[in-house]
């Protein structure tokens, strides 16, 4: 039977594949596949699943999310659908946090600021950051991910959390300090975060986005940046990846990090590992590890 990889991926994924006997083929055509391994940026859909064949039996997705399968077309034709849970909480969490402190106490911004030779020595006002104790967090999406990050602020730094279960969202937004988006994408949250959320939020308030870029709808983010409608942004996803919004770009108020939510080696590794036992677990009759239900 064959596997086929949609990108090079971490191992042990090619060497827990070939170890349960299947002939793995990283790139190129997928094509006579029984089972994929795809990376988020591969787009599985009804094309896609033409292309590979019938005899297809799992597509295991290397992310938690899930919005790059069309679910419904693969469960139509028999094809199971995996995700990596649990294995990547741990790093995306701390990558909230960082995002979060990153924003709050102006990192980036005073980065650029002695890179760019502007700085001029200590003085006691060249940036005002923001104290993050006792301060309002707002989690809208109380899955694996936003229960760890709530958790890490609350004992770390001794935040008060809220969540939009059961806080309706436009009460979470108007009462947060800071607002974390963790929903999975799909239509319903599909600018989730406009200009009518925005301007609901405190004018001192930051938005942070480890979710998926459309859950946030960057020309008003962009818009309510440059007008203060907001204090501030940290945004580790984007509407269409790897393309920024300009004014996102040009804002000194976004912190920016490139789709880096997982990317530990730890969890890049354990992420590699889940897949390929999916595919390898689906193929050998034992069922899915971690199905999607769609
Ligand atoms: C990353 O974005 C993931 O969904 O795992």
């Amino acid at each position: 039977m064959r596997a086929w990889v949609s990108h090079p991926t971490p191992e042990p994924a090619v060497a827990v594949l070939e170890a349960a006997g299947l002939d793995v083929r990283v790139g190129g055509d997928a094509a006579g596949a029984d089972g994929v391994l795809a990376h988020l940026i591969e787009t599985i859909d009804e094309a896609f699943l033409d292309r590979v064949g019938p005899q297809l039996k799992v597509v295991a997705n290397f992310a938690v999310g899930t919005n790059n399968i069309d679910v419904a077309a693969c469960q139509a034709r028999g094809v199971v659908v995996t995700n990596t849970p649990d294995v990547l909480t741990t790093a995306v969490a701390e990558h909230a946090l960082a995002l979060m402190l990153g924003a709050a106490k102006h990192i980036a911004e005073g980065d650029r600021m002695i890179r760019a030779g502007r700085w001029r020595g200590w003085s006691e006002n060249q940036i005002q950051a923001v104290e993050l104790r006792g301060k309002t967090l707002g989690i809208v999406g109380m899955g694996r991910t936003g229960q760890e990050f709530a958790r890490m602020a609350e004992t770390a730094l001794g935040m008060r959390i809220i969540s939009s279960r059961p806080l309706p969202l436009d009460e979470l937004l108007a009462e947060a300090d800071v607002v974390s988006l963790h929903v999975p994408l799909r239509p319903e949250t599909t600018h989730l975060i406009g200009a009518r959320e925005l301007a609901l939020m405190k004018p001192k308030a930051i938005l942070l986005n480890i979710a998926r870029g459309p859950v946030v709808d960057e020309a008003a983010l962009a818009e309510a940046l440059a007008h203060g409608t907001i204090r501030g942004a940290a945004l580790d996803v984007f509407e269409q990846e790897p393309r920024v919004h300009q004014g996102l770009l040009t804002a000194e108020n976004a912190v920016l990090s490139p789709h880096l939510g997982s990317a530990t080696a730890e969890t890049r590794s354990a992420m590699a590992r889940l897949a390929a036992e999916n595919v390898v677990s689906v193929l050998l009759g034992r069922g899915p590890k971690t199905p999607v239900s769609g």
